[in-house]
């Protein structure tokens, strides 16, 4: 029997990810009885090459410079770790020009210019990978671009951040401040550096865009997300929503619909029976609907090292054994249709709506008026007094955004309306 020869691998990056991923590839025996190919990592790049690590890795093959890996004819797939936006991308076009398959876990780097990039790939016949950039070691882009492939998906629904699911979860279950939870999710290590790209939804927004581009074969970049953060929520509303039956989730929603996209990330009251209401602390879930199938949830830790690795190299196993049989970029999602995103304002969903109101007769009838007359239909109210004010909560039935908005608007302007406490969307069905 041929041993086939081994494929080499260049490391950009050795940091949480990276330094795993070259753990599992360092364990050859293993990895050749799973791939049934011998893979070698050949080259490795850092920033700071004289850094101590806490894994060994011959001075030999460590470099500061990723350029020389990129441009290496010895080398046939490129693993760019390094995250970021540039100098990433660059290091990803030019290894894909000169022929190499590329692996990457990146998803600002895919949100911003997945559609070049995978064009690029597709020129060039290179494959490009990128499980590990949503979900972590959640698979989602293998099973939505191949095993649910013959089920025309029209929904994505995902919790996609772990740090706001854990906020979330923590000031609804004990009671924690935001800050509180925030504090506690940067201990835990899994809270992004810099705080807007969880609390502002920019993190989930990103992971969505990547998601609905290979669900739907359209370039969908985060740019075009609608993004509201979890910001503004306080425990007091939590404890409203659950009164009526409700948890909130920060939530990340795309769905195909007569020729158009709609892709949103914001907090949206789920009902308690929802499968992802369930979903708790850093957790992530997806839940994808299609023709002729029921929902499929997918669920599991969404990031962390060592389960972003596993979807990695699961990722470096595709892209060998392509090239084992001289047939790379087979593993390269295509963006073939082209799709107009629909504004926020023409989407409609029911709302929930939290205002606080001058305590006395007939003050409610006025406002119920407002709702009447831009044609909101409310389907359920609460009404707390506090004294002098009271706290009204109404629940609506599916409304536009743009009608939602003019209500607000006429409700900011009347002298009984103390405060717009929220406002919220509502998912009311799986
Ligand atoms: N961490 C997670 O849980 C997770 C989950 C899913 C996806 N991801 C994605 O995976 C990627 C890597 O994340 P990470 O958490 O592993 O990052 P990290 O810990 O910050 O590691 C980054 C690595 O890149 C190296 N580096 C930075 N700039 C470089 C350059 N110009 N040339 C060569 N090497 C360079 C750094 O070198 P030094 O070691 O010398 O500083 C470091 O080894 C990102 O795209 C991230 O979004 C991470």
């Amino acid at each position: 029997m041929t041993v086939p020869s081994p494929i080499a691998v260049g490391l950009l990056g050795l940091g949480t990810v990276g330094s795993e991923v070259y753990r599992l590839l360092a364990d050859r025996g293993s990895i050749m009885a799973r791939a049934g190919i011998p893979l070698t990592v050949t080259r490795v790049a850092v920033a700071r090459a004289a850094k101590p690590r806490s894994i060994d890795v011959p001075v030999s093959i460590l470099t500061s410079d990723a350029g020389a890996i990129v441009e290496s004819p010895d080398v046939d797939i490129v693993v760019e770790l390094i995250g970021g936006v540039e100098p990433a991308r660059g290091y990803i076009l030019r290894a894909m020009e000169r022929g190499k398959s590329v692996v990457t876990a990146n998803k600002q780097v895919m949100a911003a210019h997945g559609t070049e990039l995978l064009a690029k790939a597709q020129a060039a016949r290179v494959d490009l990978c990128f499980e590990g950039s949503v979900g972590g070691g959640i698979p989602l882009i293998k099973p939505i671009r191949e095993s649910l492939a013959a089920g025309r998906i029209s929904k994505l629904m995902g919790i996609l951040n772990g740090t706001t699911n854990y906020i979330l979860t923590r000031m609804t279950r004990d009671g924690s401040t935001m800050e509180e939870a925030l504090a506690e999710a940067r201990q835990r290590g899994f809270a992004e550096a810099d705080p807007a790209e969880d609390l502002d939804g920019h993190d989930a927004a990103a992971k969505l865009a990547i998601l609905a581009s290979v669900a739907f074969h359209v370039g969908v970049s985060g740019r075009d997300v609608f993004r509201e953060g979890i910001r503004r929520i306080t425990r007091k509303e939590l404890a409203y929503a659950a009164e009526l039956g409700f948890v909130v989730k920060l939530l990340a929603i795309a769905r195909r619909r007569n020729g158009e996209i709609e892709a949103r990330v914001h907090p949206a009251l789920l009902p308690l029976q929802h499968p992802l209401a369930v979903i708790p602390e850093e957790f992530n879930a997806v839940l994808v609907e299609g023709d002729g199938m029921g929902p499929v949830v997918f669920s599991g830790r969404g990031a962390g090292g060592a389960p972003t690795a596993v979807a990695v190299v699961g990722d470096i196993i595709d892209a060998a054994r392509n090239l084992s049989v001289d047939a790379p970029g087979r593993s390269t999602p295509s963006l073939t249709q082209t799709a107009r995103m629909r504004p926020m304002e023409d989407v409609t969903m029911p709302y929930y709506l939290s205002f606080q109101l001058t305590d006395r007769p007939g003050v409610f009838a006025r406002v119920a008026t407002v709702f009447g007359e831009e044609q909101v239909s409310i389907a359920s109210i609460v009404q707390k007094s506090r004294g002098e004010v009271a706290d009204a909560i109404l629940v609506t039935h599916d409304t536009l955004e743009r009608s939602v908005r003019r209500v607000l608007a006429r409700l900011e302007g009347m002298d009984v309306v103390k405060a717009v406490n929220n406002v919220m969307r509502v998912e009311a069905t799986i």
